[in-house]
């Protein structure tokens, strides 16, 4: 049955997301790892944010080498989460609560482990055999070509019983599935009809813009870094197309919310997957101000952030996006990224101060906001002992590949420990109980041991805390409509500490400023700006991070990690 409510088409873009990483939210077996049961038990939680859609991770059967992101089973709920009454009880009690749930699809890749590419390995003409990419080996019995793995090493695997490689582009377990195939597009097309049937709102779609590669499979001769392939299979020949098919089949009649995680992507591109013009996606994630840490975009070398490259690349997605009719999913967290508390800001002296800045430079923007578990209430990175504290996949290969590439043990766990993934999979802290209360047993990953001052508890109870921070900036999206509507204006023009802008519709003006340095820091808005500050202080403050109101003027003095949203009325 089709989902038939009456909502406005785009009803998610007063929404806020909460995104949830369900192995380490919260547990209610004992086993030391979360479950579907631990977020039903915790939505009242989330509710009070004001959230309206829930993103929950992936929970289907998988192996789980990449928890959960090697599917072995569309269809089926891994026991590891639960069962599939579980699902149905958590679809039925975010209905209770007018909350929507929006489920994690991945569909670039299955797991090795799904009956699928079971058959297809067992010999060269089976039908499922093109559900993947198989290819000859080169001439010296080496892979096809030199594209390299997201996770490190070749993107190909040899199957010694067929004598082919098959493409994988994260860990050998995650085949590629061929989207050249028909019969693959109508699985996924199946699937995705099974959850919206299931009453699901949504889908998160898994690197979906890497679905279609280039049927030559050319080597990548390195002249556009990083060199490793990307460029002949992100956002590929065929992308639009088959987006456009899943639109049409599924998202469309089921009036679904989608976001397509998009891996090195570009403007123009998630222009058309996010206009609704083009009947593709409701809005895409980009990667590149997540990447102003990265020397010549490698991940695994470090360098401090470039703070004017941060300001510039929001300031392009939300123009370029503005004026394309895109729309940009707002997010500085997520289970793939360290912490931006500790990344962009500082995580110990001025957490407080920081997360909240973090929040009202984000949720000023324009977009649909996620917050990340544990952000809310400002989890910073963990401080890592030993590299046998690193669970992910890919963190495990790196530590060894850069020992390879010359690193010494201690220099290749140093920026495993700034780089890993598993910086923000850490379990959420609810409470000052044991193992922060997450679960009664020994948990997967360890606990951050500064539990018992930042948790969930204390951020609720406190009116002051990052916590209710957040509810208010969720809320002020609900109620405000120049934050989904105004034109984005940058304001601080290459300032070293500020980031600035307004966003401004025909009535009303939205300016935030804050503060991303230690030190205190002078704005003078732009002169042509400054006629627009009311001079009888009626610039209403709407949210910031220190104990003083300070009021809108055209010179202002922000203390160290300031940050402040004022609205007041436009003029002409
Ligand atoms: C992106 C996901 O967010 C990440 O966790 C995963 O490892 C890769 N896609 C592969 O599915």
């Amino acid at each position: 049955m089709k989902n038939e409510e009456k909502r406005a088409p785009d009803w998610w873009r007063t929404s806020t997301v909460y995104q949830v990483y369900p192995k380490s939210f919260k547990d209610t077996t004992g086993r030391g790892s979360g479950d579907i049961r631990g977020l039903t038990e915790k939505l009242d939680y989330i509710k009070g944010l004001g959230i309206d859609i829930v993103w929950l991770q992936p929970v289907y059967v998988s192996p789980q080498n990449d928890n959960g992101y090697d599917v072995a089973d569309y269809y089926n709920i891994d026991p590891a989460y639960g069962t599939m009454e579980d699902f149905e009880q958590l679809v039925q009690e975010l209905k209770k609560r007018n909350m929507h749930l929006m489920i994690d699809i991945v569909v670039n890749h299955s797991s090795t482990e799904h009956p699928w590419f079971k058959e297809a390995k067992s010999s060269r003409d089976n039908p499922y055999r093109d559900y993947y990419i198989w290819k000859d080996p080169a001439e010296d019995g080496g892979p096809p070509n030199n594209w390299q793995s997201k996770f490190g090493g070749s993107a190909w695997q040899y199957d010694e019983g067929t004598k082919q490689y098959y493409l994988t582009l994260y860990d050998k377990t995650q085949a590629d599935l061929n989207w050249e195939n028909e019969k693959v597009r109508q699985e996924v097309i199946d699937l995705l009809t099974f959850w919206a049937d299931k009453g699901v709102s949504g889908f998160r779609m898994d690197v979906i813009n890497l679905i279609s590669k280039d049927p030559a499979f050319p080597n990548d001769d390195g002249s556009v870094p990083p060199g490793d392939g990307r460029k002949f299979y992100t956002d590929g020949p065929r992308v639009h197309e088959y987006i456009k098919e899943l639109n049409e089949k599924v998202f469309r009649p089921y009036h679904l919310v989608t976001v397509g995680e998009m891996s090195s992507t570009t403007l123009e591109h998630c222009i058309r997957y996010s206009n609704p013009k083009e009947n593709e996606f409701s809005m895409t994630f980009s990667f590149h101000h997540l990447k102003v840490d990265y020397p010549n975009g490698q991940k695994w070398e470090l360098k401090p952030y470039d703070f004017e490259e941060l300001k510039q690349v929001l300031s392009d997605w939300q123009v370029g996006m503005q004026q394309g009719g895109g729309w940009n999913a707002l997010f500085w967290n997520n289970h793939d990224q360290p912490r931006a508390l500790s990344r962009f800001t500082n995580d110990s002296e001025y957490r407080n101060e920081s997360a909240k800045l973090l929040a009202t430079t984000l949720h000023g923007l324009q977009g649909t906001p996620y917050v990340y578990q544990g952000e809310e209430i400002g989890m910073p990175d963990p401080k890592w002992n030993d590299i046998s504290e690193f669970r992910d996949v890919e963190s495990r290969n790196m530590y060894n590949i850069l020992q390879q590439k010359g690193k010494t043990p201690e220099e290749a766990a140093h920026i495993v420990s700034v780089r890993s993934r598993d910086n923000s999979r850490l379990p959420m802290m609810w409470d000052d109980s044991d193992q922060a209360g997450f679960t009664t047993g020994t948990p997967w990953i360890k606990i951050d041991e500064r539990y018992p001052f930042i948790n969930a508890k204390v951020q609720v109870e406190d009116p002051d805390s990052i916590y209710h921070h957040y509810r208010k900036l969720i809320e002020y999206r609900k109620k405000i409509p120049v934050l989904t509507d105004g034109k984005y204006v940058r304001l601080d023009e290459g300032h070293k500490q500020i980031y600035a802008y307004a966003r401004i519709n025909a009535s009303e003006t939205l300016v935030v400023v804050s503060n991303f340095s230690q030190e205190e820091a002078r704005f003078d808005f732009p002169k042509n700006f400054t006629e627009k500050i009311p001079e009888d202080g009626s610039a209403k403050l709407l949210i910031g991070n220190t104990e003083d109101q300070p009021e809108l003027s055209p010179i202002m003095k922000l203390p160290p990690y300031g940050s402040y949203m004022w609205l007041m009325k436009t003029t002409h």
